[in-house]
């Protein structure tokens, strides 16, 4: 063969060319070359006066921004099955916890070992919350709620004080209270617009800031995740809610400044907050039946605008939600997931 191949390369250059020797003298240099190299290379490791000098250094903790923001070695490879979403003893806030959406959400975060704290406008939580409430022994995490409005912003501060005072921590929130009004822009009354744009823009941005003052307090590094929509991406076919879908956007954009404000840890350990939005597709929840009984067809209607030919359950926002509080997620910040049936993909 490699005569052969030696024939065809005289027939086309015109001379011999030995292959076999030059391949062979190749390879000699080769592995001489790679024999030299590993002796140095051993040597190198094994001589303590320079291996100091050439070996990785991890960069000081106070100049590198994500450290403790990562998952530690120790915990997350081969000692516990995906210890990186385990929530156990630390402590979120879920707004707008009283059912739907934020109840399902405050769930996922007690089911891995949070200790959850739901505020709602509402006196008393829907009967899925008191299910839910009796469900959490089982994981190990516990479920509270406070009346708390997140328009009361004196009281809201408040509310969150006292919970980080009694954990001595405060690890996450989850920003869920919202309102939806469908109503023509030109007859959209001042009022209005304040209302909504004060539940679901202000709303989030106090809460998010009272939560933030104690997480610095008590130097904790952790996560939040805001439920904007995908409404403040696209508008709404068959439903006129211009209100709501710029509060939306409004709340993408917040998530995004928080997020440089905050998510570097600084000098005296505050900081290393990371903050993210969650924009579901249509689910069905209280909010989006109230929405069929004023708007005969709609149903049918966004079933047929998304990829999947479906509307969603809240239950599958749940994996979200834990990767976006956990660990799990500790190189995201400033970001949006989307999460719509591909409603917004063609
Ligand atoms: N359902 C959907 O299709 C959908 C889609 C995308 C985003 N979202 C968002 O998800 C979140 C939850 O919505 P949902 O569909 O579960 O609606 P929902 O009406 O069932 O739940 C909203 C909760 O927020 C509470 N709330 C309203 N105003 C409040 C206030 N001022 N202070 C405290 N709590 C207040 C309500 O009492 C209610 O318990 C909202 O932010 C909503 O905009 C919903």
């Amino acid at each position: 063969m490699s005569q052969l191949i030696a024939k065809t390369v005289a027939r086309r250059y015109g001379h011999n060319i030995p292959v076999i020797s030059t391949v062979a003298s190749a390879n000699s240099t080769l592995i001489a070359k790679r024999r030299r190299f590993h002796s140095s290379e051993y040597k190198l490791y094994s001589d303590p006066n320079v291996r100091h000098k050439t070996a990785p250094v991890p960069p000081e903790p106070n100049k590198n921004p994500a450290v403790g923001l990562g998952p530690s070695r120790d915990e997350s490879i081969g000692q516990k099955r995906l210890a990186d979403f385990d929530l156990a003893g630390r402590v979120f806030i879920v707004t707008g916890g009283a059912r739907g959406l934020g109840l399902c959400l405050a769930e996922a975060l007690v089911e891995t070992g949070g200790k959850v704290y739901c505020f709602d406008r509402e006196a008393h939580p829907d009967e899925d919350w008191k299910e839910a409430a009796r469900r959490a022994d089982k994981w190990g995490g516990t479920l509270h709620y406070c009346q708390q409005d997140v328009q009361d912003y004196k009281g809201l501060d408040k509310t969150v004080e006292s919970i980080a005072n009694t954990h001595r921590r405060l690890d996450g929130l989850i920003a869920a209270a919202g309102v939806q009004q469908i109503c023509p822009a030109v007859d959209y009354s001042h009022d209005d617009v304040a209302r909504v744009m004060d539940i679901n823009y202000t709303g989030v941005m106090m809460t998010a800031t009272s939560a933030a003052r104690q997480m610095f307090k008590w130097k904790c590094h952790g996560s939040m995740c805001f439920i904007a929509s995908m409404s403040g991406q696209v508008a709404n076919k068959g439903l006129t809610s211009p209100v709501y879908n710029s509060s939306k956007a409004a709340v993408v954009q917040l998530a995004r400044n928080l997020a440089m404000e905050w998510s570097p840890i600084r000098k005296d350990g505050t900081g290393g907050i990371r903050v993210n939005c969650l924009s579901p597709g249509h689910i069905l929840t209280p909010m989006v039946l109230k929405n069929f009984e004023e708007v005969p067809g709609l149903r049918e209607k966004w079933e047929a605008e998304n990829m999947m030919g479906r509307l969603a359950e809240t239950t599958e926002f749940k994996g979200a939600a834990l990767f976006l509080l956990s660990n799990a997620s500790s190189f995201m910040t400033g970001n949006n997931l989307v999460i719509d049936g591909g409603h917004t993909s063609w």
